[in-house]
């Protein structure tokens, strides 16, 4: 079965087609990261504008690069929810539109169930049930992943997600938007005990993340030594940032793994390609004798790839939606 999907929550403006949830047929992503560069972060109203002139060239080369017409294809998905509502509704009323000229069926998609998808198609073996941390720009949770389309949020963040406390810290620090991958880059020639971060204590569920106490700090230390016309060693202050989010998401996921009784766990989204995270999991999971999966780099960040997976799942589910079908800036994984 081959589902065409549509991504634009953010921004990136993607399209793909997918074969039975696990291949990728085509795959297109229009970048908009050079426009937003200069403002530091995502500008809502350039996304939606960038989204609108980009969609029709990036929908037309997926299917040319899948040599199929939109005729050839079962189901048209398209993420529905959450994200920037301007960015979304550009590709829900193009998949609208396609799904109703083409008399295909209508699959919406949640972008974060996307990033949990991402890891069938890099690893077709993979089946639920397993336990999934989803680290990207807007949203971190640990999901138990009981079977394709149910999911129960375990832990969540208290305030900034996990690309968010890499982007505003590395901002900080002078890196360009987005932070994290510069940070990524600079920590591996630095030394990660060089500053310490306090750990933070989120009362009530011991799940949870909190990261705005490691954003302060990190500002903190950075102004302190600024006045005092001290020169940032800034390998070393990306290296010791990076292992403090690393700790504290690691801390989290693996006390919810034990508790929970899971040995088979899954990285998610952007953050998912952060290098340490990918390092640590990989041995903290060895030593645990834990299956442990993430995506290939290429299916990390945004695309349409992955919603071309989640996609077939929810269409084998009945997930479909009619002509009614709106976006939605926030949404439960749940749903
Ligand atoms: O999933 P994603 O592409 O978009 C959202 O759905 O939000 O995630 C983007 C986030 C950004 O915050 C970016 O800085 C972060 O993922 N990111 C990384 C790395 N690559 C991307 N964070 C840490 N290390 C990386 N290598
Ligand atoms: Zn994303």
């Amino acid at each position: 079965m081959k589902i065409f999907a549509i991504e634009s929550s953010c921004d990136d403006t993607a399209a793909a087609v997918v074969e039975d949830g696990r291949k990728v047929l085509s795959s297109v992503v229009a970048s908009q990261v050079f426009r937003h560069v200069e403002f530091g972060g995502v500008v809502p109203e350039i996304a939606g504008r960038m989204h609108c002139e980009a969609i029709s060239g990036v929908v037309a080369e997926a299917l040319a690069q899948a040599k199929l017409n939109i005729q050839d294809v079962d189901a048209v998905a398209v993420t529905a929810y959450p994200g920037l509502i301007g960015s979304l509704l550009v590709g829900v009323n193009f998949a609208k539109g396609l799904a109703l000229t083409a008399g295909k069926p209508l699959v919406p998609v949640h972008h974060l169930r996307g990033h949990i998808a991402a890891n069938y198609i890099s690893h077709p073996e993979l089946q639920p049930p397993f336990l999934c941390l989803v680290v990207s720009g807007g949203h971190s949770h640990i999901v138990e992943v009981s079977d394709y389309t149910s999911m129960r949020i375990i832990g969540r963040t208290r305030d900034d997600a996990a690309g968010e406390a890499f982007d505003k810290t590395a901002r900080t620090m002078g890196l360009p938007y987005p932070g994290g991958v510069h940070m990524d880059k600079l920590a591996e020639g630095g030394d990660p005990n060089a500053f310490s971060f306090p750990v933070p204590k989120v009362s009530g569920s011991p799940y949870d993340f909190s990261f705005s106490g490691l954003k302060t700090a990190v500002i903190n230390t950075i102004h302190n030594m600024t006045q005092k016309g001290i020169d940032i060693p800034r390998e070393d202050m990306a290296a010791s940032v990076r292992q403090s989010v690393v700790n504290i998401l690691t801390d989290r996921f693996l006390l919810a793994a034990k508790d929970f009784g899971h040995r088979r766990l899954v990285l998610a989204g952007g953050v998912s390609a952060n290098s340490l995270l990918r390092r640590r999991m990989t041995q903290l999971c060895a030593e645990r004798g834990f299956e442990l999966y993430y995506p290939e780099l290429s299916l990390c960040g945004d695309n349409a790839a992955m919603i071309g997976a989640q996609g077939y799942f929810e269409f084998l589910q009945g997930n479909t939606a009619d002509m009614s079908l709106n976006a939605r800036a926030e949404r439960s994984i749940e749903l």
